[in-house]
């Protein structure tokens, strides 16, 4: 008290120092609210990068072969991504032991409806993961026109829970951008890829409209003398790699660097 009465005779008059004390406190609470754990995490959501924390890239390899063209172009991805600054994880589904969507509904019941798959397995920590990343890359050869049977086993208990069978809107934990990979013998004149097919726009509504790469006329094994592949022309395929392999690559290697700077 003796110390306010000191300010009042002082420094200021009665209305100021109240004022002023007034500003005090809001100045506090608003500091104390911005710490606050549960305000503090929103923000992260809204702009990760504001808060210095690197953001988390999930690539998810559909792919079988370790080292061949999806491989390849989901590295370049993830070195152009690490380059940017982002923090990257690749999981290969090929290594992983899981089911697609089994239709147990637990992702649907009442009152504790969930937009991650509730079947646990070894994709279940993959699923987590992908809720909270900032970005998410797919990758996958062409099979019969689409994707592998292990992604679209995949998506389909990524897509599942996001489904509200109460009004068919299509809701993930977090909106983040994402790119789609994928490797053919096809070529842009003459393939049969269905893409990503009606995932494709599960993922756009969820998520963020996708971003598509694709290798065409890839190198299907790496000496074609060596197997019954006569329907190929191995100099035909030398020459369209010689001319697009590389630029693929810094494509994919470009998408990762912007991805990580979004
Ligand atoms: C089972 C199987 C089916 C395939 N079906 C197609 C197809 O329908 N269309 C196509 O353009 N390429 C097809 N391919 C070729 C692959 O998509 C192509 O070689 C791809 O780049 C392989 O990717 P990877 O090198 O990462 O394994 C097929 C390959 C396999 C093994």
């Amino acid at each position: 008290m003796r110390i306010f009465a000191f300010l009042f005779h002082t420094k200021m008059d009665r209305r100021e120092f109240l004022k002023k004390a007034a500003l005090g406190v809001a100045a506090v609470a608003a500091t104390s609210l911005l710490e606050h754990p549960v305000v503090a995490a929103a923000n992260e959501m809204i702009n990760p990068q504001k808060n210095n924390r690197m953001k988390k890239i999930m690539i998810i390899d559909g792919g079988p072969r370790r080292n061949m063209n999806t491989a390849a172009m989901l590295e370049s991805f993830a070195n152009g991504a690490k380059e940017g600054g982002a923090e990257v994880k690749t999981v290969r589904l090929y290594d992983l032991d899981y089911k697609g969507c089994i239709s147990c509904m637990a992702c649907k019941l009442k009152g504790r409806a969930s937009n991650i798959c509730k079947f646990k397995d070894s994709l279940t920590p993959v699923l987590e993961e992908i809720a909270e990343a900032d970005g998410l890359v797919l990758g996958s050869p062409i099979y019969f026109g689409d994707v592998t049977g292990q992604m679209r086993t995949f998506l389909e208990r990524l897509a599942f829970p996001w489904l509200s069978y109460n009004d068919y809107s299509i809701t993930a934990p977090k909106r983040m951008p994402v790119v789609l990979v994928e490797t053919m013998n096809g070529t842009p004149a003459r393939n049969n890829s269905n893409g990503y097919g009606t995932m494709e726009h599960c993922l756009s509504t969820a998520l963020a409209k996708p971003e598509r790469l694709i290798a065409y006329n890839t190198y299907q094994v790496k000496d074609y003398s060596r197997y019954e592949l006569a329907g190929f022309s191995e100099e035909a395929k030398r020459k369209y790699r010689e001319e697009h392999w590389e630029e693929d690559l810094q494509k994919a290697f470009e998408a990762g660097k912007r991805m990580a700077g979004e």
